[in-house]
């Protein structure tokens, strides 16, 4: 049998030989009720065999993988539902998330696999968000539950991410019809720009639990959250008003620069990271705990895949 390790960071499953599937069928629920509990799974020494036995694996823990919309970032398919991990430059970090916390749903489950580890750094941190709600200021988490978070995001024509890539169409129609029934504000603007607005609460509840998390992009899409070269040069070539992406209350009203320290602070203090080795296999758990990446060195391949849609009834 195996044997399970529990650290503050995730619940590890190491292999004595068995192979991963068997080990997945044998105790599903059990390892769902530890992903849900804890946050994550490192399922790591088994032989996984590449990517279409990484497939096998998330189908066997949570079902049929799901297509990636409304995309932030830069990504493309490996095969089928698996995708590369973002393709952002390796000097830069990726600051703490919940992913598509932006979006009116988004997956409750997320997979890593580790296909070539990194030479450097590359772990994939993470931070428990029923740790971060509890140890933000009570005035600074009060205010984002009354107003909750405005994210606006503008799209240039010839700048940065297309908004026929982010939604994978061209006809303008289609946009408009899936941000209607997303809660986004659509504005045309010149040649080919969009602006899209959207208010989306800040705190959630996970389905089964009633332990609120701070579960949003506010941080990540906060202009100050950006490295100092980036931030400066996007406010130089756009101005406040049309930068890519900034995040507001939900009011429109601008986050103090000292309550953007303070999230920042709040989340990087409950991270926790591991380095990874070859065939490990991260599971997390998108409601209960956010994920970054590190700046790396060498030829880290992770490849993603996200699993279980949920939509909440109320988001704004
Ligand atoms: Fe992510």
């Amino acid at each position: 049998m195996t044997t399970p390790t529990s650290t503050t960071l995730a619940h590890v499953v190491e292999s004595d030989g068995t192979a991963v599937l068997d080990v997945v069928a044998e105790r599903r629920e059990e390892l769902r009720a530890q992903l849900v509990s804890q946050g994550a799974l490192l399922l790591r020494g088994f032989d996984i065999g590449g990517v279409d036995g990484f497939d096998q694996v998330v189908r066997a823990l949570a079902g049929e993988p799901l297509t990636y919309t409304e995309r932030s970032s830069p990504r493309h398919a490996i095969k089928g539902r698996v995708y590369t991990s973002t393709d952002y430059p390796p000097e830069e970090e990726i600051f703490l998330h919940n992913e598509n916390s932006y979006q009116a749903g988004w997956p409750l489950t997320l997979f890593f696999y580790c296909v070539t580890p990194p030479e450097t750094l590359g772990a994939t941190p993470l931070a428990d968000i029923r740790t971060v709600y509890r140890e933000l200021d009570p005035v600074v988490r009060g205010e984002f539950e009354r107003r909750g978070w405005r994210l606006v995001r503008n799209f240039h024509p010839d700048f940065g991410t297309r908004w026929q890539d982010v939604f994978t169409t061209e006809d303008r129609d289609e946009v408009a019809e899936y941000c209607a029934a997303n809660g986004i504000d659509v504005e045309w603007r010149g040649r080919d720009g969009l602006r899209t607005t959207a208010v989306r609460r800040a705190v959630h509840l996970r389905p089964g639990s009633d332990v609120p998390r701070w579960f949003n992009h506010a941080t990540f899409f906060h202009v100050t959250t950006l490295p100092k070269d980036l931030r400066e040069g996007l406010l130089a070539m756009f101005g406040e008003d049309e930068l890519p992406a900034n995040t507001f209350y939900g009011d429109g009203e601008p986050i103090p620069a000292d309550v953007m320290d303070h999230l920042r602070t709040t989340y990087r203090a409950a991270s926790t990271r591991f380095d990874y080795q070859r065939d490990d296999i991260l599971v997390v758990d998108n409601m209960t705990a956010a994920h970054a990446r590190e700046p790396f060195t060498g030829a880290r391949r992770i490849a993603v895949a996200m699993a279980e849609a949920h939509k909440p009834e109320v988001t704004r």
